[in-house]
């Protein structure tokens, strides 16, 4: 009985213990700030601060080192190791936010700038005034009285409620008015292309419900039309995922059990970089994804990666896409085909038009659908260029490429895996 009568609640116990790992967090910056503090100049810090973080008041141990901690070694050192974990890359496909293409991601794109601005105007008031405060108030050597002491003043308070609500209003409206934009569905009138999206550990299926490209399933790589409205129907088939073209628009994520749109209209032709952006398991890293934006008319140039594409109109992609694969056309592409019925790929993945695989109902949703896998730029969900090397790589040891992929190894020669990867390779 008695034990229990003293059992600490859950309420004190996570106190307790949040309170702890406060401290624990604080003391070593707070220790940096003292000598930091003592550093710029000579100063007695207060009894309970010194006792507190474990640092010697300068009255007692006599020291005015004005040695500083930020020495330029340590500077340069810091500015290297910002860059280097920033990892940034201008050259190769740029996932720049900033550089927007599309309606919504120029709204988002002007959310960001605006309270880039905003913010940098209070930085630099709030730090002036600290600044101005800290060099003309300082205390003189030898002062050791107290300045005056102040308790509530109207006028100031006053101030200082009413300007940051003044700035929160005038954030508040345009973010507003942008917030509707973005969750507005396009306008019914106008040619819109509408995709069901499905993220999947680790890949994203792309079934379209509109236009001449009505019924098309495919996989990672998605296609649309500039200047062309985009419905996108955001769900997942196992945890949540999240869709993300950084120059495209916003992340949206997909939810097991619901559905979410995403609106947008692209406006630059293009190819365009994305990565899943939940931590969805093992190979969340490893789960890319492409757009391109056709030209609505005729075929134009885009660079990507530093190299020259020509991409055709949205219609061409759409209608070479709807039809069936190709039959194999060489001995070498039939044994290919053979190979790739035998080792029971169509278990998982469609194939439109091969001859004793094509799923019944066309319904097969494990994998890829892979009809025209030999038109896509890249596989394993943008991770490997679409080389048959690749494809042979990824073939025989799916998990050497995605940790965790549901494509499970399956026995087979180096030979057998090239074959089946020059098929895949032919389905343009
Ligand atoms: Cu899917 Cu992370």
């Amino acid at each position: 009985m008695a034990k229990v009568a003293q059992a600490r609640s859950p309420y004190a116990v996570l106190v307790r213990s949040s309170a702890k790992s406060l401290r624990f967090c604080l003391s070593p910056t707070t220790r940096w700030a003292g000598r930091m503090l003592r550093t710029i100049q000579p100063i007695r810090l207060p009894d309970w601060y010194t006792r507190q973080f474990g640092l010697l008041s300068p009255a007692r141990t006599g020291s005015t080192s004005r040695k500083s901690l930020l020495s330029p070694v340590l500077l340069i050192a810091a500015i290297i190791a910002i860059a280097a974990v920033a990892g940034c890359s201008t050259e190769l496909a740029p996932r720049d936010t900033h550089a927007t293409i599309s309606d919504s991601g120029n709204i988002s794109s002007f959310f960001y700038k605006m309270l880039l601005y905003v913010d940098i105007v209070i930085g630099v008031a709030v730090f002036g005034f600290l600044a101005v405060a800290i060099v003309r108030f300082r205390r003189a050597a030898g002062d050791d009285s107290l300045p005056p002491q102040n308790h509530g003043d109207a006028r100031l308070e006053l101030i200082w409620t009413a300007i940051p609500t003044v700035i929160v209003v005038v954030i508040t409206i345009p973010m507003l008015v942008g917030l509707f934009q973005l969750a507005k569905h396009p306008d019914q009138n106008q040619k819109i292309i509408e995709i069901d999206v499905t993220g999947k550990q680790w890949w994203w299926d792309f079934t379209y419900k509109s236009g001449t490209a009505n019924g098309l399933q495919t996989a990672n790589e998605v296609h649309v039309e500039a200047n062309t409205a985009v419905v996108m129907n955001m769900t997942s088939s196992d945890v949540i995922h999240a869709w993300w073209i950084p120059r495209l628009t916003g992340k949206r994520d997909a939810t097991p059990g619901r559905t979410y749109p995403l609106y947008f209209t692209p406006l630059e032709p293009g190819i365009y970089d994305g990565q899943c952006a939940e931590l969805c398991g093992a190979s969340h890293a490893v789960m890319g994804t492409k757009l391109f934006v056709h030209p609505p008319a005729k075929e134009v140039e885009v660079e990507y990666a530093g190299k020259k594409y020509t991409l055709d109109s949205y219609e061409t992609w759409a209608r070479e896409q709807m039809a069936s694969s190709v039959a194999p056309a060489t001995p070498e592409l039939e044994k290919g085909a053979k190979l790739f019925r035998d080792k029971t790929c169509p278990a998982c993945h469609l194939v439109k038009g091969l001859e004793g695989a094509e799923s019944a109902g066309q319904s097969v949703t494990t994998g890829p659908n892979l009809t025209h896998v030999g038109s896509r730029m890249t596989i394993a969900a943008n991770t490997l260029l679409n080389t048959p090397q690749n494809l042979a790589k990824w073939i025989q040891d799916p998990q050497a490429v995605k940790p965790g992929a549901k494509m499970t190894k399956i026995a087979m020669t180096p030979d057998e895996a090239a074959a089946i990867a020059a098929y895949l390779t032919s389905l343009k």
